[in-house]
């Protein structure tokens, strides 16, 4: 078995095991936002991705994806009932996202994610060479950390969650809380999006556990585990490049022609989840068409919904409500050839979402919660003229950072169609004043970034950036300069071991 030093273990591999329309079998790219972030961040890069390929059964032998070693977990159906849509997608899921459904507990469910943590973690130790670093993502291996150190105490292991943490009193309903807990205090690191979420986490460490917390140190036996907010991000100069060529310049003038030349094109790009704000949006859509505020021809909306966990009860009512609602609107307010909404539920390469966000004048990311979404930064991202309005939830992680978007509470419907009126209505010198913030912003705290600043906490020393190719990078990909520990950092080392 092949060895490596960088080891990154996520339920996901950036491909997927799909159907193509004749019944074959054919890889495409996953579906999600750790992968669109992880994927670029390790291409070149001598590393083994330990994941599962999204099939059932005997785990497939993958090729190399852009240099990574594939190295492939496999889940049965039962894992993959159990495990992925059960434990994973109907309990944690709802219940990291504010319970906004509610969350199931099964004792079964919990033995399958136990099984399958096991498994990543026995995985993950044959393929990491002594003293390797670790990186486990996401809340479906939230064990992997705790079960890793056990089998290999050499290794460096870092976690990080990639969705929201919930507050105690959510957390607290978790039938096994501590385990969960414990699991991923095996890690050396632990990340997360915000702020808040590593206070949430050092709390219920402290309230559970017992164990001495601060927002930054947890004391746990004779270490002491670092924990912290790393907001994650895309590759912003890819997706700039992307959206500057001449081909994709004159597909997205083809989409505008082909949506029939509107004054403007809303945009919105989800997976099909409930936490994403579907029906919100489409209820404040509708309305502003039934006060005239929205005319047909004037503008239209494209909303691209991705259908994601299909086999899920809440996933499978949370479409068949949307494309009703969707057919309903283009019922009452569309004509022939015109309707109020453009609904596409296929998946798209990446040139063509960039054209899809060229002609967007308005982007609604409106999540009821989110993580990051990083939809959100890539169309800032593809806005190469410094213009389109951006219509932002204030529960999208994402809006910590892009604070010049049109900010709205989607749980609101008058705060969201007064959004969506203000960005509509905006004016060009405003729009490009606000875009061009969020772009700066943007090319500075890019997906690189985000992973030299968490392997620099994990390290401490800065070593371990160098195992992150520099072949694909920006300018700034070669930096090694390690974090300082700051005074305060030694002061709550000292405080959380002590
Ligand atoms: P989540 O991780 O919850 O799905 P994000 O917004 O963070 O949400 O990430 C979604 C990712 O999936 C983005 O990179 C986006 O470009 C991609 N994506 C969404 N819809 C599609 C689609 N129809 N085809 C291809 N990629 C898509
Ligand atoms: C979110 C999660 C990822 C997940 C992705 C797609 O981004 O944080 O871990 O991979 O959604 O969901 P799926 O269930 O298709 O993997």
């Amino acid at each position: 078995m092949r060895q490596s030093s960088l080891v990154l273990v996520a339920n996901r591999l950036p491909i997927d095991d799909s159907q193509a329309p004749d019944g074959a079998c054919e890889w495409r790219r996953s579906p999600g936002g750790l992968v669109s972030a992880l994927h670029p961040l390790l291409r070149h890069t001598p590393a083994t991705w330990v994941g599962w390929a999204g099939g059932t059964g005997p785990a497939p032998t993958l090729p190399d994806v852009d240099g990574v070693r594939m190295h492939t977990v496999a889940l049965s159906a039962e894992d993959f009932r159990d495990h992925y849509e059960g434990f994973a997608n109907a309990t944690l899921w709802p219940l990291y996202h504010d319970a906004v459904e509610q969350p199931q507990h099964h004792r079964r469910w919990w033995e399958a994610y136990q099984r399958v943590n096991q498994r990543f973690a026995e995985a993950t130790a044959q393929v990491a060479e002594p003293g390797a670093v670790v990186w486990v993502q996401d809340y479906h291996l939230q064990l992997v950390p705790g079960l890793l150190r056990t089998l290999r105490p050499d290794l460096r292991i870092g976690f990080f969650l990639h969705v929201p943490f919930p507050p105690p009193e959510l957390f607290m309903q978790l039938p096994r809380r501590a385990e969960l807990l414990r699991g991923m205090l095996g890690a050396d690191l632990v990340g997360f999006q915000r702020a808040q979420a590593a206070h949430n986490f050092a709390q219920l460490v402290a309230k559970v556990l017992e164990l001495p917390a601060t927002d930054r140190r947890i004391g746990v036996d004779d270490r002491v585990v670092r924990i912290g907010a790393f907001p994650v991000s895309i590759d912003t100069a890819e997706m700039a490049a992307l959206a500057s060529r001449p081909d994709v310049a004159a597909r997205a003038r083809r989409l505008r022609q082909d949506l029939g030349d509107p004054r403007q094109v809303i945009l919105s790009v989800d997976r099909m989840d409930y936490t994403k704000g579907i029906e919100q949006r489409l209820k404040a859509y509708s309305e502003l068409l039934a006060t005239g505020d929205v005319k047909v021809r004037d503008t239209v909306l494209v909303q691209v919904a991705m259908p994601s966990r299909e086999r899920v009860g809440q996933y499978q009512i949370l479409r068949e409500r949307i494309e009703r609602e969707v057919g309903r609107i283009n019922g009452e307010f569309g004509r022939v050839g015109e309707p109020a909404i453009h609904y596409l539920t296929q998946p798209f390469d990446r040139a063509e979402l960039a054209a899809l966000y060229r002609v967007a004048d308005v982007m609604a990311v409106t999540p009821l919660r989110d993580g990051m979404n990083l939809v959100a930064k890539e169309y800032v991202a593809a806005r190469v003229d410094d213009d389109g309005a951006l219509l932002l939830s204030e529960f999208a992680g994402t809006a910590a950072e892009l604070s010049q978007a049109y900010l709205v509470n989607p749980h609101d419907l008058e705060g969201l169609k007064q959004g969506l009126r203000a960005a509509l209505r905006a004016s060009p010198e405003d729009v490009t004043q606000r875009m061009r913030a969020m772009r700066a912003h943007l090319q500075q705290h890019d997906i690189r970034a985000w992973a030299r600043s968490y392997l620099r906490a994990l390290d401490e020393g800065g070593a371990l950036v160098s195992r992150l190719s520099s072949t694909d990078g920006g300018p700034e990909d070669g930096a090694r300069v390690p974090r300082p520990a700051s005074p305060a950092d030694t002061a709550a080392a000292q405080q959380a071991s002590g």
